[in-house]
């Protein structure tokens, strides 16, 4: 199983950023031990500050190169109408993950314009969000064969 882990804004910051809210662990940190729980599985990373940057990889992952992408659009989340676009074009299902429970935050964390076209929503849980993202696209692939 291939897939493809896409952090959005200030997310490179992980461990050091509000680590009452986000967690004091990196996330190459975080990501070594996924790995290290998913041998069996391809997991590739980017990570960009830039909606256009994580647009151009939504579209080189989109058609077939991996079966699932796990994306953290951070607080393009709440604003980007393109993201959501780019999820709209591409074959590959996309899960929207957060580390932080966004609705038990301020209103503006509460819209989300990429849930509607992500299969689903995993937010919440810090880090371990990634891992059940993670779950969720083993199952939804298990199914759909
Ligand atoms: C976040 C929640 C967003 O509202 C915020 O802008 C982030 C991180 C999360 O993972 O909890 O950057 O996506």
């Amino acid at each position: 199983m291939n897939v493809l882990i896409i952090n959005g804004p200030n997310l490179n910051l992980l461990g050091v950023r509000e680590p009452g809210i986000y967690g004091s662990k990196s996330f190459d940190e975080y990501l070594k031990e996924l790995k290290s729980l998913y041998l069996n599985f391809s997991i590739d990373y980017y990570q960009s500050n830039h909606e256009g940057g994580i647009i151009d990889k939504l579209h080189e992952y989109g058609f077939g190169k991996v079966d699932g992408i796990i994306l953290n659009a951070g607080a393009y989340t709440h604003t980007s109408i393109a993201i959501a676009d780019a999820i709209s074009a591409i074959s590959t299902p996309v899960i929207e993950v957060h580390i932080s429970n966004v609705h038990s935050r301020e209103q503006f964390r509460r819209h989300s314009f990429i849930s509607p076209v992500c299969i689903g929503v995993i937010a919440g849980f810090g880090l371990d969000s990634y891992r059940l993202g993670l779950e969720s696209i083993k199952e939804y692939v298990k199914n759909k064969k």
